[in-house]
């Protein structure tokens, strides 16, 4: 497969990510002044990835705060999907922590799918936020080093 084509956010995707925010999360969407205070807040970076047509396909948006960056939102359309434009998505995140050391993301438990997702990832649950969601699901707390693994010889990896 080609590698997806990610690219940071500009304010000329604003409408393309609320419309996908819509459809993806329906009354938890994030309407288009909340899209742009992500992208103009401090310490996010907002990536997006192009479909075959240059339609806006996925986005994602980390914010780092000290030694945690928190995944805020990944998502791509339901056209794209199990193509690996999330793990493109969440790579390039993972390769722009800034200071931190660690992801934390909330996920819903009943959001088979993306806790599929983490779970492919490497994250792991470190707590639960009894009915967070307004369909009265709980939150998981996922978590993921970002420290590089130390190889076999006990020399850090390159
Ligand atoms: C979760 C989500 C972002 C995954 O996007 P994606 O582009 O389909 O993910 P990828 O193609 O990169 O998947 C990588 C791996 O994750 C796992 N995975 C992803 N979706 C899965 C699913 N529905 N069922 C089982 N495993 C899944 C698989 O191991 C997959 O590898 P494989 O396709 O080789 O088996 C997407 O389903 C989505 O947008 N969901 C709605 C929004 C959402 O819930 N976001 C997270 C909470 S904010």
């Amino acid at each position: 497969m080609t590698r997806p084509a990610i690219r940071q956010a500009s304010a000329a995707d604003v409408p393309a990510v609320a419309a996908l925010e819509r459809d993806v999360f329906g009354p938890d969407a994030w309407d288009e002044p909340a899209v742009l205070a992500e992208l103009e807040g401090p310490g996010r970076r907002f990536v997006v990835a192009a479909g075959p047509a240059g339609e806006l396909a996925g986005y994602a948006v980390s914010m780092t705060l000290g030694d945690i960056v928190d995944l805020q939102r990944i998502a791509v359309h339901p056209s794209s999907r199990r193509s690996g434009l999330a793990t493109a998505l969440l790579e390039d995140l993972l390769a722009h922590p800034g200071p931190a050391d660690r992801m934390l993301l909330e996920v819903s438990e009943r959001n088979q799918s993306a806790l599929a997702f983490y779970a492919a990832h490497g994250f792991s649950r470190i707590d639960v936020r009894p009915r967070y969601y307004r369909d009265g699901a709980d939150a998981l707390v996922l978590h993921r080093a970002l420290t590089p693994p130390r190889d076999p010889s006990g020399t850090m990896a390159p």
